[in-house]
């Protein structure tokens, strides 16, 4: 298994530019086989997840191409509508294919997610959806099983927000047969750009970025061409590395407009962070004051961006208190940040963070996909050597990471399993 290690201490100077959004390219690419023409797609991360939605997309039949950041996906026919439990256990965003099997296919089997490190994470509000939708749907033997012979239009309210459960369900609609209205909708941008592409494609999509989401069903859809939004949580990432080493960092390619909550509270830490259209630049010249912060769905903080926050308040002046408000048990990170001398105190879903001038490198472990960035940032501004293991998580969602932060002035590398050095040094 790889690890990372970082000697932490160097303020990060320099541009870095943000990879096409995991979170988009995701339910972009699950969407292709809701129709039969070529799907070709740009700007697409070359990371783990979007990897593993390849695989699966291959298992069902279709044929998928990928050279750099392209991806071309033809899925004119499927010889399977299941999504077995080999792939989903490694990927819960394999249940976005549940909404486009049952639509244009009439059947779905996709295996149950389990719990994960950040909670029991239920896919409930996608089943209750589809079954308004006029879709059969049971548990039977850990898979999820919908039938249809065609989905009708239906008004849906999503007890919560949910992000993947708007995205399969906004997806179903397309070719169910009249109007669906999606109400307390999430509103996060990669829905929007789902529904971009869809739309590309035929679809006939109004309000998405609100949280009334309507779709007018259409028989078929056909291919089109889309380049897959920037990441924003990589893009918030990166300005917390900056914010945290000190340093003087410019992030582009991004959309500064997706990044307002994270840019106010690093703003109101103290850093000075100037927008242009298409970049964000950092200086952080003092020690960070310590903020709250309470995640929400957007346009709310990202709980995706919460364990990188952390890592910044505990080098922060004061104490600041985190309030985890979209998933159950997310501070898994905690015990880890601990080892580094950071002091928090964790009671229910708040993280109260008493911030010290120093953390110190420690062998830490990563546990979940943003814990694992968190742990980098941290030992980014860590005295000494920090060893992140189990780093496959960071993987999932981050591309080329430690290149990344190794061209702003980090001493970072990769060991490759037991053996010998990769990348960069
Ligand atoms: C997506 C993102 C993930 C991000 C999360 C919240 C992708 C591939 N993943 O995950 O990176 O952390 O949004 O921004 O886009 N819930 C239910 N029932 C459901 C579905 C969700 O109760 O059927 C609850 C969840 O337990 C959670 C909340 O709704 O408390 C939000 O979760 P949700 O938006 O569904 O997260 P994901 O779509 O899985």
């Amino acid at each position: 298994m790889d690890r990372i290690i970082i000697t932490g201490g160097k303020p990060l100077r320099g541009d870095v530019r943000v990879s096409g959004a995991k979170n988009a390219a995701l339910p972009i690419l699950a969407s292709t086989i809701l129709g039969g023409g070529d799907c070709v797609l740009s700007n697409v991360p070359r990371v783990k997840d979007v990897e593993t939605m390849g695989k699966l997309l291959g298992m069902l039949g279709a044929s998928v191409k990928s050279e750099g950041n392209r991806i071309s996906v033809g899925s004119g026919l499927l010889r399977s509508t299941e999504a077995p439990y080999e792939l989903v256990k490694t990927m819960r965003a394999s249940v976005l294919v549940l909404g486009p099997l049952v639509a244009r296919w009439g059947e779905a089997a996709v295996s149950l997610p389990g719990g994960c490190a950040i909670g029991t994470r239920p896919v409930n509000l996608h089943l209750a959806g589809l079954a308004k939708l006029g879709a059969e749907v049971s548990i039977e033997h850990g898979y999820i099983r919908a039938r249809a012979k065609r989905l009708h239009g239906a008004r849906i309210y999503l007890d919560q927000p949910t992000v993947t459960g708007t995205e399969n369900l906004m997806m179903a609609a397309c070719l169910a047969e009249g109007t669906t209205v999606i109400e307390n909708a999430a509103r996060e941008p990669e829905i929007v750009d789902l529904a971009l592409f869809l739309s590309k494609r035929g679809a006939r999509i109004a309000g998405a970025g609100s949280d009334v989401i309507s779709v007018d069903g259409v028989s078929a859809l056909h291919g089109a061409e889309h380049e897959v939004m920037p990441d924003r949580i990589e893009a918030g990432t990166y300005l917390v590395a900056g914010a945290i080493t000190g340093g003087n960092v410019c992030v582009e390619g991004c959309l500064p407009g997706h990044l307002e909550a994270i840019i106010m509270k690093l703003r109101e830490s103290g850093v000075e962070v100037t927008e242009s259209k298409e970049h964000v630049r950092l200086k952080a010249t003092r020690r960070p004051r310590s903020v709250d912060v309470k995640t929400l769905a957007y346009p709310g903080f990202a709980t995706d961006m919460q364990a990188q926050m952390m890592a910044l308040m505990c080098v922060a002046e004061g104490i600041s208190v985190i309030t985890e408000a979209v998933f159950e048990s997310r501070f898994i990170h905690v015990p880890e940040l601990r080892r580094m001398g950071a002091e928090i105190k964790v009671e229910g879903s708040h993280a109260i963070v008493n911030g010290i001038g120093k953390l110190t490198g420690a062998p830490v472990m990563a546990s979940d996909l943003r814990a694992s960035a968190g742990l980098i940032l941290a030992g980014l501004a860590a005295d000494g050597d920090t060893q992140v293991s189990r780093v496959y998580h960071l993987d999932r969602g981050y591309e080329r990471i430690e290149d990344k932060l190794y061209g702003l002035g980090a001493v970072i590398r990769r060991v490759k399993g037991d053996a010998g050095v990769a990348g960069t040094g």
